[in-house]
């Protein structure tokens, strides 16, 4: 089975079966055996985003609200937060409780009042009163493996019961002082739901078909300005005059990179749709990247209007133009890719995938440069023999120093005279 096979199949399981495995979302039969004292039971318990688990018992008279939160911690230290936020499903002014794995092996149990402050890393420290009647708070390491946080909330008028702002997070680092800042991958700002508390109904999470579309816009990106635009690229380099000459390079090069474009632009446009529908957080780096890629590849696309002729005087500008600007874009759309696959952090096929795939670019480029500097060397041990400089010498001299020989060279090859 090729690498293209392999590497195509394993997105295509990415994108349209693993966001189907993920909605599987009822508790595990530990985790349930584990809460069954507490009166909950698989109707009222979810998995959710960070693999963890919470189950809750309510009752809607006394407004009386026992929860059950757990997960692993697998690091020295660590920590897991579930909270309920009176204002909206995201993390600042979240009144969250907070169980810590210390260093030298201790549990802590921790009321918080998350703000602004918080965001902009100020250190978390904790509240007395967090605004919430919370009592039989405990956070212990049980038989399962897991650390649970267990508490019975009375909860306050403010509240709605129907449409209750539940907010969690796992963290891995924590010290004397307190739990420090969590991972920044979208896992961990996809941890936010409002959910009605009486019928167990999700309302308003999207995560989940937002994962199909961000999977989509991976995809799309990898493809359009990955796939396609270093394939462009390798054609006009290595086709065009020498080492071999190609008469349909040209229209090998416009093609890959008019379709690398044309795909690179619906991710493009698919990520900031997503980026603009994420209201509580921003990936500034990917963003910007993002903006230079479109930038660059804009211009570079102004070829098909504004290149000049071979013959044109300034026609060496703009070749020194074009390949720094082509060279540069493929360099910030690798840094990109990668930076895309750290913040979707799913796991790490995708990392793997695209350094597969880059090897196999690299290599198939590194393979056809030795090629051109071993046939440029041979060229030119046959033109010593022969003594002569004419016809060899325009022919061999190799791509990365042909600009100005190509306009210069008496007679261009079809390709060359584009
Ligand atoms: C330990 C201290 C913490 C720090 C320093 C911290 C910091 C941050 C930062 C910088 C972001 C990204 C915001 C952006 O890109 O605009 C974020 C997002 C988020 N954090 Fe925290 N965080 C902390 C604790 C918590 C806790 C305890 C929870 C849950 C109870 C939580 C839940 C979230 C959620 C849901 C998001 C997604 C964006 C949002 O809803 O605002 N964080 N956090
Ligand atoms: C995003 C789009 C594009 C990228 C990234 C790109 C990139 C490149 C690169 C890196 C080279 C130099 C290859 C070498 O080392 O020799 C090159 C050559 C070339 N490209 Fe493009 N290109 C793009 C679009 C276009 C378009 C739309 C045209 C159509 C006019 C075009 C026409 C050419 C020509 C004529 C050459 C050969 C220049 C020479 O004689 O040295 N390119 N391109
Ligand atoms: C050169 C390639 C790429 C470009 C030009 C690009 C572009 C963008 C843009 C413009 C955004 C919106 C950022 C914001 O406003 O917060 C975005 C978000 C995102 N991108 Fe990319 N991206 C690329 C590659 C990737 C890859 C390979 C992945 C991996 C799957 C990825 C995953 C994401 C994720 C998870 C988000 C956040 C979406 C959300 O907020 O819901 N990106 N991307």
């Amino acid at each position: 089975m090729s690498f293209s096979h392999t590497f195509f199949s394993s997105l295509f399981v990415l994108a349209f079966v693993s966001p189907l495995l993920a909605s599987a979302h009822i508790c595990t039969d530990q985790f349930l055996t584990e809460v069954s004292q507490m009166n909950i039971t698989e109707k009222f318990c979810n998995t959710k985003t960070l693999k963890v688990e919470f189950g809750w018992n309510f009752n809607n008279e006394s407004r009386r609200l026992d929860i059950a939160f757990g997960g692993r911690l697998h690091g020295e230290t660590g920590w897991l937060a579930w909270g309920l936020n009176p204002v909206g499903p995201h993390m600042v002014g979240t009144r969250a409780l907070i169980g810590i794995k210390r260093q030298d092996g201790t549990l802590e149990a921790l009321k918080y009042n998350i703000t602004a402050a918080t965001k902009i890393g100020c250190q978390l420290l904790p509240s007395k009163d967090i605004g919430l009647d919370v009592r039989n708070f405990s956070f212990v390491k049980v038989n399962i493996g897991y650390y649970v946080i267990r508490a019975t909330i009375f909860l306050p008028k403010e509240y709605n019961s129907s449409k209750a702002n539940v907010v969690w997070q796992v963290g891995e680092h924590a010290t004397e002082s307190g739990p420090l800042m969590h991972p920044t991958s979208i896992k961990n700002f996809d941890t936010a739901e409002v959910i009605d508390l009486v019928s167990n109904k999700v309302i308003g999470y999207t995560a989940h078909r937002r994962r199909q579309l961000r999977t989509a816009h991976g995809i799309l990106n990898i493809v359009g300005w990955g796939v396609f635009l270093p394939i462009g690229v390798i054609a006009a380099r290595y086709f065009r005059k020498f080492p071999e000459e190609w008469s349909w390079w040209f229209v090998a090069h416009v093609s890959c990179q008019m379709a690398g474009y044309g795909l690179g632009l619906i991710g493009w446009g698919l990520g900031l749709w997503l980026g603009n529908h994420s209201k509580y957080y921003i990936f500034q780096t990917h963003r910007n990247i993002a903006i230079i890629i479109f930038t660059f590849a804009t211009m570079q696309m102004f070829s098909l209007k504004l290149k000049p002729k071979a013959t044109d005087e300034y026609r060496k500008y703009w070749n020194m133009y074009h390949h720094f600007l082509g060279y540069s874009l493929l360099a910030v759309v690798s840094v990109n890719i990668f930076y895309g696959i750290r913040i979707f952090g799913e796991n790490k096929a995708w990392k793997w995938s695209y350094v597969g795939l880059l090897g196999t670019l690299g290599g198939v480029a590194l393979v056809l440069e030795v090629y051109t500097w071993i046939k440029f060397f041979l060229n030119k041990v046959e033109e010593k023999k022969h003594g002569s400089k004419d016809q060899i010498s325009a022919a061999v001299i190799p791509a990365p120093a042909v600009q100005g020989a190509t306009i210069t060279a008496p007679a261009p090859a079809v390709g060359a005279a584009t």
